[in-house]
Formats: structure tokens, C-alpha cells, sequence
């Protein structure tokens, strides 16, 4: 029998009654800022809310383009505005909402591939977890303690 390498993952199921101050400011502004995407091939709007350890908040949404992968997911578009103005603070809460165009209801939304990386990159470089707070159509906060739980045998070394 060959050796098994396991990894277990879980997100947590915060119901409204139940989030944070921090979490509602956090989920609000992602709202809000979902509204102003530009996404008019996919009709799918995403805000991103991403909180710093200074107590600051940064905003983004998803761009998109008529060469669909030059488009940018509105997770990455936060990280690296903020990243890029404060790469000495480090990140502690990205919260993400989604919604299709003249949908009410909100999407389910878990980070893509690329952006999950991307998270890795500044969980690694500050070596801490970064809590990702995904809003489920049910109003209900799915909160990931970290990418490793969204992105389990991820590579984040280049010299083991
Ligand atoms: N998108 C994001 O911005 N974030 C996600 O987590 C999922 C996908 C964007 C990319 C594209 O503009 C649209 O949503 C549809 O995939």
C-alpha cells in the first residue's frame, strides 16, 4: 500500500446574525463596490474588500476586456493596488461578493486559480493567513482561515 499525503479543509458558515462589525463593513464595501465592475462579457460583478493591519480598507471589482484573458478579477485588483501603495502592511481580511447583472440575489464566489495564488504570495510574504470572507446567495459568510484551505499543495517555495 502506497503512503497517502491528506490534507483536511473547511470553511466556516458565519450566518449575518452572527458576523463581526468588522465583517458587515467589510462585506458592504465589497457590495458597493461590485456595482461599478466592468464586466459587460460576463455580466458577473465581483467587489473585493481587502482590510490592512492599520485598520485601512481598499476596494476593487473585476475589469474586464474584449481579449477575455486580459481581463482582471477584482481579488488580484485589490492586492496589487494595495500591495503595490502599502507592500509593508500586512493583509488581514479579503472579503468578496458577487452578483450577475440584473440579478438581485448574490452569486456564489470563491476565489479563481490565479487569484488563489495570488493570495498565497502575500500570506507567504508576510507569513500569516489571510482570513478570505466569500458571501454565499443565502447571505451567509463561507470564511476560509487562510488560502490553504482553498488551495491545498499549493507551491509557495522555490527552494524545497
Ligand atoms: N471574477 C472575479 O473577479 N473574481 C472571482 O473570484 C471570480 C471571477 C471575474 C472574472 C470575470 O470578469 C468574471 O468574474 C466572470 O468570470
Amino acid at each position: 500500500m502506497n503512503r497517502r499525503i491528506e490534507l483536511k479543509v473547511s470553511l466556516e458558515v458565519i450566518q449575518k446574525k452572527d458576523w463581526s462589525e468588522e465583517e458587515s463593513i467589510l462585506i458592504s464595501r465589497a457590495t458597493e463596490i461590485l456595482e461599478l465592475a466592468h464586466a459587460p462579457y460576463s455580466g458577473f460583478l465581483v467587489g473585493a474588500a481587502l482590510l490592512l493591519e492599520d485598520g485601512s480598507i481598499f476596494v476593487a471589482n473585476n475589469q474586464e476586456n474584449v481579449s477575455f484573458p486580459v481581463g482582471v478579477c477584482a481579488e488580484r485588483a485589490v492586492l496589487s493596488y494595495a500591495m503595490g501603495n502599502h507592500p509593508n502592511l500586512r493583509p488581514l481580511k479579503l472579503a468578496i461578493v458577487a452578483k450577475r447583472k440584473d440579478e438581485k440575489k448574490m452569486a456564489t464566489v470563491t476565489p479563481c486559480g490565479l487569484c488563489r495564488q495570488t493570495i498565497n504570495e502575500y500570506e507567504v510574504k508576510f507569513g500569516q493567513p489571510i482570513d478570505l470572507l466569500m458571501l454565499n446567495p443565502e447571505g451567509e459568510i463561507l470564511k476560509a482561515s487562510g488560502i490553504e484551505q482553498l488551495l491545498p499543495f499549493r507551491f509557495n517555495d522555490l527552494n524545497s
